[in-house]
């Protein structure tokens, strides 16, 4: 799919979407601001994902279409579903939906398509080979193992773990070496170059979350589902991801995330899909969904009185806010130098 999957910046060839960020805004204008819309390009679509627990009703998603090369925030009250949902697109999870293996039961059965193959009984590995990945609320990096070893881990297909190939000893070679010089450029792109032999246990909060989106673009996908990327990050890393947030986009990665803070949303995303209680209950784009009357309901009592704050300190220059950022790593290791492993 990529000229050059290695270097992981290769533009697609089959570029049948907008990848002017003005053009695919203006297309999605077009689109109907119904739950469930119909979108232009849709990289997934998903059908009857329902998810309960016990008798509580987690996520309840009808149809939902993502937009390919696009943006797409997805909000939503704390507890809507959509950590749930994420789960259950990604293989992690299993809809009550699903079809029975062995025929049977009620339909609408659960069923979803990335980018047209079929999902619905994959597990989360192969769903991660097909090229959607995707990072958790909580981060997942595995402390006890360096920076390097975490982002290795990521990597799509080491033939060193297949015995056939592990014969072969000279290809295995060559493709590790491609595999270590793709790590080594992510981590010069998200600033972790420094610390790849430290232990991940040793980063900041928000260098792990760019840890693990790193570590998510080891594999070339061609989705990303981001949950809760900017929480716990401080102020000066925020504005370094929303930037490679956007990056992705740029370099013709679809990104969905998950996020609270509606600053960033209206920042950076180019469409966005509102849940609550399980459903999908608005979408739209970023500077109108929130006047939908379903959105002011879902939120009543909830986030609906959150300070929604100063804009403009989100126009900074990206570079601007990476050498601040830089700056303040700079303090942050003199200060704290058993965080230094040399
Ligand atoms: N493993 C589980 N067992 C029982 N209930 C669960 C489980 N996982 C989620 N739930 C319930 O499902 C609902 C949706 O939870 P989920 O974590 O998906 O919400 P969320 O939208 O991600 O919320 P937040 O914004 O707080 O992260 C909640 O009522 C939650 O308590
Ligand atoms: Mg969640």
């Amino acid at each position: 799919m990529t000229d050059a999957k290695v270097s992981g910046t290769a533009v697609r060839a089959d570029d049948d979407y907008p990848w002017d960020r003005t053009a695919l805004r203006s297309e999605l204008a077009t689109v109907s601001q119904e739950p469930g819309a119909t979108k232009p390009q849709p990289i997934l679509a998903v059908d009857n994902v329902v998810r309960s627990f016990g008798g509580v009703t987690a996520v309840d998603v009808a149809h939902l279409e993502v937009q390919r090369g696009a943006i797409t925030a997805l909000i939503g009250p704390n507890g809507a579903g959509k950590t749930t949902f994420f789960n259950l697109i990604t293989g992690f999870d299993k809809p009550s939906s699903a079809k029975p293996r062995f025929g049977g039961g009620n339909g609408p059965f659960a069923t979803w398509r990335f980018q047209g193959r079929s999902l619905g009984a994959t597990s989360a590995f192969r769903v991660a080979q097909t090229g959607m990945v995707r990072t958790f609320q909580l981060t997942k990096a595995l402390s006890a193992m360096t920076v390097m070893d975490n982002m290795l881990l990521g990597a799509k297909d080491q033939p060193g773990e297949h015995i056939l190939t592990a014969l072969f000893r000279p290809r295995w070679k060559k493709r590790e070496a491609e595999i270590r010089a793709k790590a080594e450029e992510l981590l010069v792109r998200f600033k972790l170059d420094a610390k790849k032999d430290d232990y991940a246990g040793s980063l900041s909060g928000g260098q792990r979350k760019l840890l693990e989106m790193a570590r998510a673009l080891m594999s070339d996908p061609a989705m990303i589902m981001l949950d809760e990327p900017m929480a716990g990050v401080n102020p000066a890393l925020t504005q370094s991801l929303l930037g490679h947030i956007q990056d992705l986009r740029d370099r013709g990665t679809t990104v969905l995330f998950v996020e609270h803070d509606m600053h960033m949303v209206r920042h950076i995303s180019d469409w966005v899909v509102v849940m609550a209680e399980g459903k999908i209950v608005a979408e739209g784009p970023p500077d109108t969904v929130m006047q939908h009357q379903a959105v002011v309901d879902a939120y009543l009592g909830s986030h609906h009185d959150q300070d929604l704050g100063d804009d403009s300190v989100l126009d900074e220059d990206f570079e601007q806010a990476k050498a601040q950022e830089d700056a303040e790593r700079g303090e942050r290791t003199a200060a704290e130098p058993d965080g230094e492993k040399a």
